[in-house]
């Protein structure tokens, strides 16, 4: 069959405009991901902790660039529950929250692979996940989603880096340190939260996480962590234990007794 000069402009027109609208929905590519912290682990009853998060809302927010905030303090101090707090608090200033757990290299990649499934259940057709099947290695994961966050026009998003304990570090001979840059997207945008008991975490301004000031909000939080109502109220007040007096890194006025043993 012959084909007409007329007749081939029009495919070659049909063409162009079939690929100029390809680019066009592209270039519009939607990198919004519903809010979810189910990875995390959330207290119920967050009490305090306002200058912290004021001055992790300072670190992270302003326009352009790479922001990282390290959260550093003691085990069991109460850096996840800032992190998951600060998610909470500002998820309407971020596109996508990803929650990671970087204790080691598995659990991290395992996190990668929970990223990814989120993204592609809302957008299957994301351009820079299209070569993530069941079958693809965890690196090739790991190596997709960092594609797809360094996209030039996916810079709002927010990745939690929980538990980053042992990191590799010059001196550091663990073998199960973990090298966070390997982990982190490339491009020059993006926010990142850290939380490590280590003090040698160095990708971002430090929010050293310290004791509660207030002995209230501490008891607070054990009258939550025993689900003994009361605790606050007098004579309930001093209901729990040295152990967990010394594990939320409480400090008692001299005055009171630490247990209820002192009570009696
Ligand atoms: N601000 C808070 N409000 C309410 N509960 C809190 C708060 N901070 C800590 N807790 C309580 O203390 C527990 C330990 O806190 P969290 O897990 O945040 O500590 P962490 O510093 O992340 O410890 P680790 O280094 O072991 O990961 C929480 O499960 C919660 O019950
Ligand atoms: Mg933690």
């Amino acid at each position: 069959m012959r084909v007409g000069s007329t007749s081939v402009l029009k495919i070659v027109m049909t063409i162009r405009i079939t690929t100029q609208r390809a680019a066009r929905i592209n270039s519009k590519e939607s990198f919004t991901v519903s809010f979810s912290l189910s990875e995390a682990s959330e207290t119920k009853h967050f009490v305090s902790r306002q200058e912290e998060l004021a001055e992790m809302h300072k670190s992270l927010g302003g326009d352009g660039g790479r922001r990282a905030v390290v959260l550093h303090g003691l085990g069991g101090i109460g850096k996840t529950q800032l992190a998951v707090a600060y998610a909470k608090a500002h998820q309407a200033d971020y596109s996508a929250v990803f929650w990671l757990n970087i204790k080691d290299e598995d659990s991290l990649k395992q996190s990668y692979a929970r990223v990814a499934k989120r993204i592609l259940q809302e957008h299957p057709l994301a351009s820079r996940l299209s070569t993530v099947t069941e079958d693809s290695k965890p690196d090739e994961v790991v190596d997709a989603v960092k594609r797809w966050l360094d996209h030039p026009t996916n810079t709002q998003w927010l990745m939690v880096f929980d538990n980053y304990d042992t990191p590799k570090v010059p001196g550091n001979t663990d073998q199960a340190a973990v090298d966070i840059r390997r982990f982190l997207p490339e491009a020059y945008h993006g926010s990142v939260i850290v939380t490590t008991r280590s003090s040698q975490v160095n990708i971002g301004r430090h929010v050293r996480v310290g004791k509660l000031k207030d002995v209230r909000d501490s008891l607070q939080i054990l009258s939550d962590a025993s689900r003994r109502e009361g605790v606050m109220d007098g004579g309930l007040f001093l209901m729990f234990t040295d152990t967990e007096v010394t594990s939320l890194q409480i400090t008692l006025p001299p005055s009171l007794p630490k247990s209820w043993m002192d009570f009696l």
